[in-house]
C-alpha cells in the first residue's frame, strides 16, 4: 500500500463540540477517525465509552478506527460493530488468547488491529502476524493524549516492517503517540502506513490545515 494515512484522535477533541470536530474531520484530508476508548484498569485514565461512540458515529463519514485500551476486550466485540467500527484494535497485553480475539473481531466484519505497548517487542507477533490487519504501535505509554514521542518507536517500525515482509503479512503499521510535524515522515521513511495525531491536530489553530500539512509531509 503507498498512499500513506492520517487518522486524528477525537480524544483530543473539544467534547463540548463533538459534533462539530467530527464534521471538520470528515470534511479534512483525514483517512479514518481514531477513537480511544479507556476503561481505568488496562490504563490509568478513562475517556468515553459506547454512548459518545455512538454520538460520533452519527456524524462520522470516514472509516472508525477503535483502539481499546480496555481489560478483557472480547467482551464488547460485538458491540463495537455494531457501532460501527470498521476497524478494531485491542491490546497484545490484554490478550490472552490473542489469535482467537483476532478471529472473533474478523468474524464480525471488521479489520483485526493489535496494539503494543512501548515496551512490547514486535517479535511477539511473529505467530499471529499473517492474522493482524493493524498493528497500531505505541509510541507513548497508552492513557493520555499530549505525550512526548518515545524515540526508540523508529527502530520498532522498522522492526515490525521486517517481520511483515518476511512472514508476507498484509497488516498495516500504525503509530500511536505523540505524533507531529517533525516525526511524521521519518516514521513513513521507517516503515509506518497510519499516523494518528491527537494534540497535534487538535490543539492547533487550524485542525484542517495542520491535517493538510502532516497529509503532505508524508505524500
Ligand atoms: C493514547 C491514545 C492516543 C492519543 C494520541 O493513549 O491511544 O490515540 O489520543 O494523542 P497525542 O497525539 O496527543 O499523543
Ligand atoms: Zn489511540
Amino acid at each position: 500500500m503507498n498512499t500513506k494515512l492520517v487518522a486524528p484522535s477525537l480524544l483530543a477533541a473539544d467534547f463540548g463540540n463533538l459534533q462539530r470536530d467530527v464534521e471538520m474531520v470528515n470534511k479534512s484530508d483525514a483517512d479514518w477517525h481514531h477513537i480511544d476508548v479507556m476503561d481505568g484498569v488496562f490504563v490509568p485514565n478513562i475517556s468515553y465509552g459506547m454512548p459518545v461512540v455512538k454520538a460520533i458515529a452519527k456524524h462520522a463519514t470516514k472509516p472508525l478506527d477503535v483502539h481499546l485500551m480496555i481489560v478483557d476486550p472480547d467482551r464488547y466485540i460485538k458491540t463495537f460493530a455494531e457501532l460501527g467500527a470498521s476497524i478494531l484494535s485491542v491490546h497484545y497485553e490484554a490478550c490472552t488468547h490473542l489469535h482467537r480475539t483476532l478471529q472473533a473481531i474478523k468474524a464480525e466484519g471488521m479489520k483485526a488491529g493489535v496494539a503494543l505497548n512501548p515496551h512490547t517487542s514486535v517479535h511477539l507477533l511473529e505467530d499471529t502476524i499473517q492474522d493482524i490487519d493493524l498493528v497500531c504501535m505505541m509510541s507513548v505509554n497508552p492513557g493520555f493524549g499530549g505525550q512526548s514521542f518515545i524515540e526508540n518507536t523508529y527502530q520498532k517500525v522498522s522492526d515490525l516492517k521486517n517481520l511483515i515482509k518476511k512472514k508476507n503479512s498484509k497488516a498495516l503499521i500504525e503509530i500511536d503517540g505523540g505524533v507531529n510535524a517533525t516525526n511524521a515522515k521519518k516514521l513513513v521513511d521507517a516503515g509506518a502506513d497510519v499516523l494518528v495525531a491527537g494534540s497535534f491536530v487538535f490543539k492547533s489553530e487550524n485542525p484542517t490545515a495542520t491535517i493538510k500539512t502532516l497529509k503532505e509531509e508524508i505524500a
